[in-house]
């Protein structure tokens, strides 16, 4: 019995994660990336995985980056990528991490593309800064994302424009203690304005990755009333999430770039953003019980709603 109901359970996050995934192979990120460029939107592909058990996994993984990163390349895509330290293997080693997110990195630059490296837990914050940093020096195509949920990142981020490093401003997906984390999301999204306008100002190329309507206007607004130009930062979101705003960015010239991961170790990331939003629950119950063809097993251009229709 418990058996089926684990399998139930993760049917129903299959469907759920669907809306959030390209697919499991590499072939559908990179489709996804193409349509979202024949709309005007960058994509950075993210090969799904954390927290791996052994050095092979890792190797793997670099692997498989390598490949994504010559596909780009010679299918012309406009996408950069995106990679977890723990993939890389920094919950074995740090050496081994940077070893291989160095690896990466270095391919990236040679083949003229760059790369982010997604924020984690708060047990990664400093381990990942310092190998950030460590591989910026060499590599300036690296740019790292820091969350505006931790107290620390007003102070990071200081330090990471000094470096002239790019950074995605995120709000935070992990669940973190009071006592290095505003606990309020009220909180949260005020420091997300502090830091972003900061970035606006000062920062190299930062990324705006919200899908915060509130705080998307207030960068458009601060970035109109201090001249700053529309193609010096971009504005970043996650595939699946807010189809209609993503569009009409790009259609008013900004730089729009959507996050696209893939592969068969979706499910923390499924999670992460289940726990983001209560009405996704609703999602995964009308996926299941609705016959007809939900939204999200619809191509990326058949999903743009009109303007006036309700988003999630
Ligand atoms: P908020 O949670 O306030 O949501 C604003 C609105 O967006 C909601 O009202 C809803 O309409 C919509 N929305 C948000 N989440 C949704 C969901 N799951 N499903 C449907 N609608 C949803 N985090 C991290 O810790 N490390 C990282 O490296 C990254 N990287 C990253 C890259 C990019 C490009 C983006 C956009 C986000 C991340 N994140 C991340 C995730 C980020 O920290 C955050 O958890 C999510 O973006 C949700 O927060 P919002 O800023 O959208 O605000």
């Amino acid at each position: 019995m418990q058996a089926f109901v684990q399998r139930f359970q993760k049917g129903l996050l299959a469907l759920f994660a669907k809306r959030y995934i390209a697919g499991t192979e590499r072939s559908d990120a990179l489709r996804t990336a193409r349509s979202l460029n024949d709309i005007g939107i960058s994509a950075t592909i993210d090969h799904l995985g954390e927290n791996v058990k052994s050095q092979d996994e890792a190797e793997s993984a670099v692997k498989e980056y390598i490949n994504l990163l010559e596909d780009i390349k010679n299918s012309r895509i406009d996408a950069a990528v995106s990679l977890k330290l723990t993939h890389m293997g920094i919950g074995l080693s740090e050496q081994l991490a940077e070893k291989n997110a160095g690896v990466i990195t270095k391919r990236a630059l040679d083949l003229d593309n760059s790369v982010c490296f997604d924020m984690e837990g708060s047990a990664y914050t400093q381990k990942i800064i310092d190998i950030f940093l460590r591989l910026h020096k060499a590599y300036p195509n690296c740019g790292i994302a820091i969350q505006s949920c931790l107290y620390r990142s007003a102070e990071d981020v200081r330090l990471l424009i000094n470096e002239k490093a790019s950074v995605r401003l995120v709000k935070g997906a992990y669940k973190e203690p009071p006592d290095i984390a505003f606990a309020n999301k009220i909180d949260v999204d005020k420091n997300f304005g502090i830091v972003m306008n900061e970035l606006l100002l000062k920062g190299h190329k930062p990324a705006i990755a919200t899908h915060d309507e509130r705080l998307i206007n207030e960068a458009l607004k601060f970035a109109g009333e201090n001249s700053i130009p529309k193609d010096s930062f971009e504005l970043q979101m996650l595939l699946g999430i807010k189809r209609t705003m993503q569009k009409m960015l790009a259609e008013g010239g900004y730089k729009v770039r959507v996050y696209v991961p893939y592969g068969t170790e979706w499910l923390p990331y499924a999670l992460r953003r289940l726990r983001e939003r209560k009405e996704n629950i609703l999602f995964v119950v009308r996926d299941i019980f609705d016959p007809r063809p939900s939204l999200s097993r619809q191509p990326l251009l058949r999903l743009l709603p009109s303007p006036s229709r309700h988003e999630p």
